[in-house]
């Protein structure tokens, strides 16, 4: 996820780019960069860091009074976070720039080409090579140019190009990253979100997918990608300005639990091959590395942990290699048994989480092999690992982990599926239909999210409810932890969650009559078992509320309430199961009056023991 905006008009660009950028800081803050177009040429300022780092260069510059340009802030995907990589990137002449959200997945194979073809690349990203791309289209108007570059690119892509041949037009282009255009008097705008341009027009069209905008101060013109014109749907924005920054959500949060199919979707993208294989190319750890492990380790902390928990019983189950794991502050001082043999894998969306960072330190020095679960990259984790895998979820700006949690558990099962396949643990069969399972979540939790009117109204039931159990079994028991964990957290109730076999062993001495408990049964090993374990939870009084898949009756015997999500198979389901758990703790925390964005005594990222 990166913020971009474009501008044609009469105004100084410079003087609306910035703004724009600041109020799309949200969705990266790894750099920030602008790009302002005239005849002579394009000027490109950037730099590593926040839109504040980038103004402070910009105080310094003489820049050119110039009526069109583009801005970005970056949430690097693919490259590290520096100077370098920021954007705007040019082509060979500097006569072409290119912003882009999203991920282009053939990008090594059209940068090898354009490499053969003698251009030369200034930095790691996948986007440059559109400059480059376009730059070999100089005799087209800029438009087409774009056009044929939409063509060739794969993967998902919100693009703003200028050309110093064109001074006075601004071209964007969209598939699968999201771009809007504003329409103003005399100017118009193109954004990744409408506060970007919002202090100046509330006239504004969507972009849809594999369409092609054309810009200059008084008209925008639409086509597809053969030419073709579409017609503009014009729209009038109704919410003000913070609203539109939560992207009319009343929060960070909900606004990142809606996200999650995109998010999924982002995970996914260029990790298969053209058999539709996992191949998590970007790992750089050789088969024969991985077919040496003996044993796996899986350390994180909070959420991450419970990513941990999935990732336990899915290497295990399609590995078959023998897996721990450790919250991470218990990790470093147990003295864990680990070898030049053993994999540490550590979880942690920021990436600086300090016993995260402790363990796979410890690991490494006793010579293991680490791999990195990260959602930011560059992160202190992504950069002590010996391999990385990156979850791109975008920024979270809500302390509680959603969108991070999910994209985690899906970069896992990926991750899953690689070992096996280096391994030949698991058949062609089972791999397939895993693969298949994966790649329908970002659907599947589109469906699970028109379930939120059902679980608000639980919620309201249950806003003054004190005490909360969840339950699970298997791949169902890290679901439950995550639910109990997101209620402790932003709605303050004390919730415990707990393996459901276990509960006959003490704790369910705490259920009577008011006591909540939330069943998770999705795991088709053992969802038989956990229902009875509800059964001997409302023997004793406790209001029985479960998580199933679609189709499944036998839930509904004993259950008060239910939600049915789609049927997956088994763990790949923990991606859709802990949505609802998602929501539940949301509308508590609401019904209950409570900053969910901002819960008390927590910090997004904890960088002390
Ligand atoms: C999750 O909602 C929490 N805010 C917290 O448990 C978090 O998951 C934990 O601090 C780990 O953070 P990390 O993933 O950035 O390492």
């Amino acid at each position: 996820m990166c913020g971009i905006v474009g501008y044609v008009g009469s105004r100084s660009a410079l003087d609306l780019l910035v703004p724009g950028l600041e109020r799309l800081e949200y969705r990266g803050y790894d750099s920030a960069g602008v790009a302002l177009a005239e005849p002579e040429g394009i000027r490109i300022v950037r730099k590593a860091g926040r839109i504040a780092d980038l103004e402070r260069v910009l105080q310094g510059e003489p820049m050119p009074a110039a009526t069109v340009g583009m801005g970005h802030t970056r949430w690097a995907t693919h490259g590290a976070p520096t100077t370098s990589n920021a954007h705007p990137h040019r082509d060979c002449t500097g006569r072409v720039a290119v912003v882009h959200n999203g991920i282009i997945e053939n990008w090594a194979e059209l940068k090898a080409e354009l490499v053969g073809n003698g251009h030369v690349f200034a930095s790691d990203t996948d986007t440059e090579v559109v400059a480059h791309l376009v730059e070999e289209l100089a005799d087209l108007p800029l438009e087409e140019a774009v056009r044929q570059v939409m063509r060739r690119a794969e993967g998902a892509l919100a693009l703003v190009v200028i050309r110093a041949d064109e001074p006075d037009v601004v071209v964007g282009a969209r598939r699968g990253s999201p771009l809007v255009v504003g329409l103003g008097e005399g100017e118009n705008f193109l954004a990744s979100d409408i506060p970007a341009f919002l202090a100046y027009t509330r006239r504004m069209a969507v972009l849809e997918d594999d369409r092609v905008v054309r810009l200059d101060a008084d008209t925008a013109t639409i086509t597809d990608l053969d030419g073709n014109p579409v017609a503009v749907q014009e729209r009038h924005v109704e919410w003000d300005l913070e609203a539109a920054e939560k992207g009319g959500y009343p929060t960070f949060m909900l606004k990142e639990i809606y996200e999650q199919p995109q998010a999924i979707a982002d995970t996914l993208r260029g990790r298969f091959d053209q058999a539709g294989r996992v191949r998590l190319r970007e790992l750089e750890l050789s088969d024969d590395v991985l077919r040496a492990v003996d044993k796996v380790f899986v350390v994180a902390c909070g959420t991450s942990y419970h990513a941990a928990m999935m990732a336990k019983y899915a290497i295990e189950r399609w590995t078959r290699l023998p897996t721990e794991i450790d919250i991470a502050s218990e990790f470093r001082y147990r003295d864990p048994v680990l070898d030049d043999r053993t994999l540490v894998i550590g979880i942690s969306q920021s990436g600086e989480t300090a016993d995260t960072l402790a363990a796979i330190r410890y690991a490494k020095a006793q010579g293991s092999v680490v791999v990195g679960v990260s959602n930011v990259v560059d992160s202190s984790l992504a950069r002590e690992a010996d391999a990385v895998l990156y979850t791109r979820a975008g920024p979270e700006i809500g302390v509680a982990a959603t969108k991070t949690f999910t994209t985690q558990l899906v970069a896992l099962q990926l991750f899953g599926l690689h070992l096996a396949r280096a391994r030949g643990s698991l058949d062609d069969g089972a791999i397939e239909l895993l693969t298949s399972g994966i790649r329908a979540l970002p659907d599947q939790v589109r469906r699970v999210l028109e379930l939120d009117g059902e679980i608000a109204e639980m919620a309201s039931r249950w806003a003054g409810t004190r005490d909360f159990f969840f339950l699970g079994r298997s791949g169902d028991f890290p679901v439950a932890m995550e639910g109990a964990l997101k209620l402790k957290e932003i709605a303050y109730v004390r919730a415990e969650g707990y393996p459901a076999g276990e509960m006959k062993h003490g704790p369910i001495a705490l259920i009577e009559p008011g006591v909540v408990v939330v069943g998770v049964a999705t795991d088709s090993h053992v969802r038989q078992k956990t229902f009875a374990n509800m059964e001997e939870m409302r023997a004793r009084g406790g209001e029985i509320f479960m998580v199933v898949e679609e189709g499944d009756e036998a839930a509904r015997k004993v259950a008060d309430h239910a939600i049915a999500v789609p049927a997956a198979p088994d763990l790949v389901c923990t991606v859709t199961a802990v949505v609802p758990l998602q929501l539940l703790a949301y509308h508590i925390a609401t019904e209950r009056g409570f900053d969910v964005d901002k819960p008390r005594n927590l910090a997004k990222t904890v960088t002390v023991e």
